[in-house]
């Protein structure tokens, strides 16, 4: 593919991750719904997962994750440009949580805004907020994943409540110094059509919040399960074997593969499909469980905390979720 016309390259400069204290196992929810630590496990890969506290919201654990990146990076808020955060449980429909996140670290200078893309919110994200770093418009730019996924979970239904985690992860975004770097390229897309099998439908202005759509549970989660599994194993490779391959890498070339985590059984597929060696995909499903827009950036922080990437490494992001919506971006690790 044609490079990309940018004055500069991308690079994440910090990364950090929030996670609850509180861990909810398979054993809490089998007392709930009529589920199996067994099936939770073989079907999903997940052991567990944390909420965070009933009074607590999204913003919460984003604002931990922005006011990591500053000490991470030896920043004041007034050092930040822009503040996007990814999520689909925002504190409330509006302000914007990244204007409360923009608020809470004093980045006086910043403007802030939310992007919806559930699970695939934050390489969107990610990839949105390198452009004002590319054109030269801004020198930092935060990218946070929150999602709260326990307050739009229906403990009634086993098919979605086992799936989700509470959590929260960012990055920041500076010009490379190396010029070389960065963000290398990425692959973003959208299909609107099958709106059906993945929404939360209640407390919008096609359902607004009412007795009714409480009593219907519409400000739940829902999920065609299967449909969604089989559209995320195929999507997941797809994207991201074009990634690589239109830059001119192969699967050997990887260093890292960090996958939504939203079903072992997708992660393992796709990585096979790429010929990737296990020790190259990046996995927390187990603890963590689906996370949406969080996922990612908790498995990258993770990953970098572990020394798992060096300079010079290629890194491979992959989201697919809600909308629906997939993509990847691809970076060369800096120093
Ligand atoms: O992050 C957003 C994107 N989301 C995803 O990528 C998720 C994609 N989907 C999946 O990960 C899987 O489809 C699930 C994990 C949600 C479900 O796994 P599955 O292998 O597709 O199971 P299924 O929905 O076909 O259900 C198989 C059986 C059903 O019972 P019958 O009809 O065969 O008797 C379900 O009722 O498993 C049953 N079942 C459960 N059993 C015990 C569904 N949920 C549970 C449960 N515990 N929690």
């Amino acid at each position: 593919m044609a490079e990309r016309e940018k004055r500069y390259r991308a690079a994440i400069t910090a990364t950090e991750h929030f996670l609850p204290e509180r861990v909810v196992t398979n054993a809490d929810l089998e007392k709930l719904v009529d589920t199996s630590d067994e099936w939770i496990r073989t079907r999903t890969g997940i052991s567990e997962r944390r909420f965070l506290a009933e009074d607590e919201p999204t913003s919460k654990m984003a604002i931990a994750v922005a006011e990591g990146l500053l000490q991470r990076r030896s920043l004041t808020g007034d050092d930040i440009d822009l503040i996007i955060v990814a999520t689909i449980t925002p504190d409330m429909i509006f302000p914007a949580t990244a204007c409360l996140v923009q608020n809470a670290i004093g980045a006086s200078r910043a403007w802030a805004y939310d992007l919806s893309a559930a699970c695939s919110g934050f390489v969107f994200a990610v990839a949105t907020g390198a452009q004002f770093i590319e054109s030269g418009a801004h020198r930092r730019v935060m990218v946070i994943g929150a999602d709260k996924m326990s307050t739009v979970l229906d403990f009634e239904d086993r098919a979605t409540c086992v799936l989700f985690g509470d959590g929260a992860g960012g990055v920041i975004l500076e010009r490379s110094e190396d010029g070389e770097s960065g963000l290398i390229d990425f692959e973003l897309y959208s299909d609107g059509s099958n709106v059906e099998c993945l929404n939360i439908k209640g407390g919008g202005s096609q359902h607004p919040p009412s007795h009714e759509t409480v009593d219907r549970g519409l400000h739940y989660i829902r999920q065609e399960g299967s449909v969604v599994f089989k559209f995320a194993v195929v999507k997941m490779a797809e994207v991201s074997v074009s990634l690589i391959e239109r830059n001119g890498f192969t699967g050997a070339d990887l260093k890292l593969f960090v996958p939504h985590q939203a079903n072992r059984r997708i992660i393992d597929a796709a990585a096979q499909r790429m010929g990737l060696a296990p020790e190259k995909v990046m996995i927390n499903i187990d603890r963590c469980a689906n996370t949406t827009a969080a996922t990612i950036p908790i498995a990258l922080s993770e990953a970098v905390n572990e020394g798992r990437l060096q300079a010079g490494d290629l890194l491979l992001m992959t989201g697919v979720g809600g909308g629906l919506t997939w993509g990847s971006v691809l970076f060369r690790w800096g120093n």
